[in-house]
C-alpha cells in the first residue's frame, strides 16, 4: 500500500468530514488557503502595477509551466482560458466546417462538449455521435470507425465523468491523422490522476481545469495546443491579452501572440492563480505516478465495498481501465439517490450522485478507513 497520509494535514476538510468527492470538487488545502490570503493582503496593499505585473501575472506564468510539466508540454503551447468550455469554444472557431463537416465525438461526452460543437452547426458543422454499448464504455474501434476524410476534428474525453472508463487513445489518434483531423481531448478526469504525456501520444488539443483533481478551485483551465499548429489557427474569440503587446495600446490591427496565449482573451480570474498554484504545486510534488498507484488501491477498495453491500457497479471493474471514480446504483431511482446523498451529507459523509447512481472518488490523500466510514453509512440508507 501506498503511503502518502502526510499530505493529510494539506486538507483540514478531512479532520472534520469523509470527503470522497474530488472528481467533482478537489479540497481546498492549506497551501492554497494561505496563497489566496497572500493576494488578498497584497491587493490590500498595492496598485494595479505592482499587484498584476510584480505579482499576478507571474503566478499565473507559474500555473502554466506547472500545468505544461503535468501533461509533458511546453509552456508556450499552453493557454490559460476561464473554463474547459469557453477554450473549446474558441477552438472550435478555428475550423472550417464547409469542406469537413464531421465532428465526431461520444454520447459518454460531457455535455458541455455537445453544445460547443452543436453551436458550430449553424456554421455547417454535423455531429456523428458514437453510442456506448453499455453506458459505461465507448470502444475506439466503434470511434475510428467514423473518422473520415469529411472530419475536421474527433472530440475524446480520455476519462469518462460517469463512469471512469478510460478510453484508448492511440488508435484513435492514429486515425484522425491518417484522414487529416485533429483530436481534441477533454482531459477534465484525467488530469493529475491519470498520468499523460501530450507529445508522446501526439494529442493536437488537450482541456481541463484546476477545480477537481488538482485541487485548485474555481475560474481556471487550461487549452493545450500543439506546437507547430499554434500560427495556424485564428480563434474569432479574441481579446487584448491574446495580442503581442496588450500594453502597447496599438488599435491598428490585430496581432495574435504567436504562441498559445493567443487563445487569452480579456482581464484574467488572477486571484485563481494563487490557489490553483498551490494545487498544482501539491499534485507536483507527489507526482501523477504515485498517485495513479494510490488511487487504484482506493477505488479498487471502493469497488471490492460496492460489491459486498450488493450494489450494482457502474464502472469499469478493472483498475487498469478505470480513472479516478467508482459509480454505482442505488435503490429509488434518482430521488432515492438524492436523498441518499443528503442523508450522508448529514452524515458527514460526500459524495455527489448522477442520476440513479452515487460516485465515490477517492483522492491520494484519502484511506480504507473513509471509505469504510462511507459504506458503513451507506449500507444503513439504501
Ligand atoms: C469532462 C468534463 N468536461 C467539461 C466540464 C465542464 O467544464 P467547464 O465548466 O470548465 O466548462 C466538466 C465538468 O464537470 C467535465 O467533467
Amino acid at each position: 500500500m501506498s503511503d502518502l497520509s502526510a499530505y493529510r494535514n494539506e486538507f483540514p476538510v478531512l479532520n472534520q468530514r469523509t470527503y470522497l468527492i474530488s472528481a467533482s470538487l478537489g479540497p481546498l488545502s492549506v497551501r492554497s488557503r494561505r496563497l489566496a490570503e497572500e493576494h488578498l493582503d497584497l491587493w490590500q496593499r498595492l496598485g494595479p502595477e505592482e499587484l498584476w505585473g510584480e505579482h499576478g501575472l507571474p503566478r499565473l506564468e507559474r500555473c502554466r509551466r506547472q500545468f505544461a510539466e503535468l501533461i509533458g508540454a511546453d509552456p508556450s503551447e499552453i493557454a490559460i482560458v476561464p473554463s474547459v468550455s469557453s477554450g473549446l469554444s474558441s477552438l472550435a472557431t478555428c475550423l472550417d466546417f464547409e469542406k469537413r463537416p464531421k465532428v465526431v465525438l461520444t454520447d459518454m461526452d460531457f455535455p458541455t462538449n455537445h453544445y460547443v460543437w452543436r453551436a458550430h452547426e449553424r456554421r455547417g458543422a454535423k455531429l456523428d455521435v458514437v453510442p456506448s454499448p453499455d453506458r459505461i464504455r465507448v470502444e475506439a474501434g466503434d470511434v475510428v470507425d467514423r473518422i473520415d476524410d469529411q472530419t475536421p476534428i474527433v472530440n475524446v474525453n480520455r476519462v469518462l465523468f460517469e463512469s471512469s472508463w478510460i478510453m484508448d487513445l492511440p488508435p484513435i489518434i492514429e486515425a484522425a491523422h491518417d484522414n487529416g483531423a485533429y483530436v481534441v481531448v477533454d482531459d477534465f478526469h484525467g488530469a493529475g490522476v491519470v498520468p499523460i504525456d501530450v507529445h508522446e501520444l501526439g494529442i493536437d488539443f488537450l482541456l481541463a481545469g484546476v477545480l477537481k483533481w488538482l485541487c485548485g478551485g474555481q475560474g481556471l483551465a487550461f487549452l493545450y495546443c500543439r506546437s507547430d499548429l499554434i500560427e495556424k489557427l485564428d480563434p474569432l474569440v479574441v481579446g487584448w491579452f491574446g495580442t503581442m503587446e496588450p500594453f502597447n495600446f496599438d488599435r491598428s490591427g490585430l496581432r495574435l501572440r504567436g504562441d498559445a496565449g493567443r487563445f487569452e482573451t480579456g482581464t484574467y480570474a488572477l486571484p485563481q492563480a494563487w490557489t490553483a498554484s498551490g494545487g498544482l504545486e501539491i499534485i507536483l510534488e507527489v507526482g501523477v505516478e504515485a498517485i495513479r498507484k494510490r488511487s487504484q488501491e482506493l477505488t479498487s477498495y471502493v469497488v471490492d465495498k460496492a460489491q459486498e453491500a450488493g450494489l450494482e457497479l457502474l464502472s469499469p471493474g478493472h483498475a487498469e481501465r478505470r480513472g479516478g471514480l467508482v459509480r454505482m446504483r442505488v435503490p429509488g431511482g434518482m430521488e432515492g439517490a438524492k436523498r441518499i446523498l443528503r442523508q450522508l451529507f448529514d452524515r458527514d459523509v460526500v459524495l455527489d450522485q448522477r442520476g440513479d447512481a452515487l460516485r465515490i472518488s477517492p483522492h491520494f490523500f484519502n484511506t480504507e478507513d473513509e471509505i469504510d466510514r462511507c459504506f458503513e453509512e451507506l449500507v444503513k440508507l439504501v
